[in-house]
């Protein structure tokens, strides 16, 4: 960790998560600005061992403003690209309009080039802000259609899980280590506490464990529709065997990452959201196919 006396009287800090009470600072200033309760990590192992966090903490330990980097390596186009994501950009209002944030993205995004990350990656509904510092907008589709043509259900082999239950947690945790990209096209490679987040933070989500595959399912349905969010496992099963296994005989399909490996295609239409997908770095931007980031990756 590093500390140094910083502007307004406030004192700048970096990499601090092993103070847990500056950890409970961001978790505050993350609830207070977006309403989020990220201390729920705590329950799978706490934040993101590779997160750096850059901030300014008052005299009495307040959280005054925070911007973090983190370390997701992705599958883009066949390559295993070195990807560093940003994300808890915040400002309390009182410190707002005096440059704390720009000192803070200079220091992230400086910090992150020294490591050498060839993509910088986030997600924003402010994309003006990051456009000075290279960010571009990176446009997604999700990908729709009719389902594969149905195959038998197996013997039963899959099994829903609860991220309530601790013995399903450690499952989940076990598979997201292992896991291959769900896609080659655009995917994460390795960060399992957003998919554990996300699926606390959307209890729509189902979590259902494929037994030949060694993958945990994230999918939502409704009476005519299925929606494939996310695959993590030791290999991808096809689209029919995921519907066949879950038992599911949808009308049309939704996939919300590239779907290369399910042995199925679909149409690409543009996502319709308030919040940008940005990337910075020639990784990205020679993108070939439509993409999307899986929502269980969303951070
Ligand atoms: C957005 C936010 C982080 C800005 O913090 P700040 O300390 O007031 O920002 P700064 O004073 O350092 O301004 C940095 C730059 O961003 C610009 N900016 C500030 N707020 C902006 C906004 N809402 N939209 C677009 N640009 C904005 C400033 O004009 C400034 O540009 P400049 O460097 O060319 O002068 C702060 O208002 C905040 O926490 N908002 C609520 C949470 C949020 O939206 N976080 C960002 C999530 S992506």
């Amino acid at each position: 960790m590093t500390a140094a006396t910083g502007s307004h009287g406030l004192t700048f800090r970096q990499d601090y998560f092993a103070d847990p009470a500056d950890w409970a600072a961001l978790v505050a200033l993350l609830q207070d600005t977006f309403g989020i309760d990220v201390s729920i990590q705590d329950r799978f192992g706490g934040p993101d061992p590779t997160s750096v966090p850059f901030a300014y903490f008052d005299e009495d330990g307040t959280c005054a403003a925070n911007f973090s980097t983190f370390s997701m390596p992705m599958m883009i186009d066949g390559r295993l690209v070195k990807a560093a994501g940003f994300q808890s950009g915040a400002v309390r209002p009182q410190w707002q309009g005096r440059g704390l944030y720009r000192d803070l993205m200079n220091r992230a995004l400086n910090w992150g080039d020294d490591q050498g990350f060839e993509l910088g990656i986030l997600l924003t509904d402010k994309p003006a802000m990051y456009e000075p510092y290279g960010f571009k907008i990176l446009p997604q589709q999700r990908f729709l259609g009719a389902p594969p043509p149905l195959e038998v259900k197996l013997a039963d082999t899959s099994r829903e899980l609860s991220v309530d239950n601790a013995g399903d947690v450690a499952l989940i945790r076990q598979v997201l280590r292992e896991r291959v990209p769900v896609s080659s096209v655009f995917a994460v490679a390795a960060q399992a506490e957003m998919f554990l987040l996300n699926s606390v933070f959307d209890p729509d989500i189902k979590l259902t464990y494929l037994d030949p595959f060694e993958a945990v399912i994230a999918w939502k349905s409704d009476d005519a529709s299925f929606q494939l969010l996310d695959i993590a496992g030791k290999a991808i099963p096809a689209f029919a065997q995921v519907l066949a296994a879950l038992d599911q005989k949808p009308d049309h399909v939704e996939v919300c990452f590239p779907p290369d490996k399910l042995d199925w295609q679909g149409l690409p239409e543009l996502l319709d959201s308030d919040v940008s997908l940005m990337v910075r770095g020639e990784a990205a931007v020679r993108l070939s196919g439509p993409v999307m980031l899986s929502p269980l990756a969303e951070f």
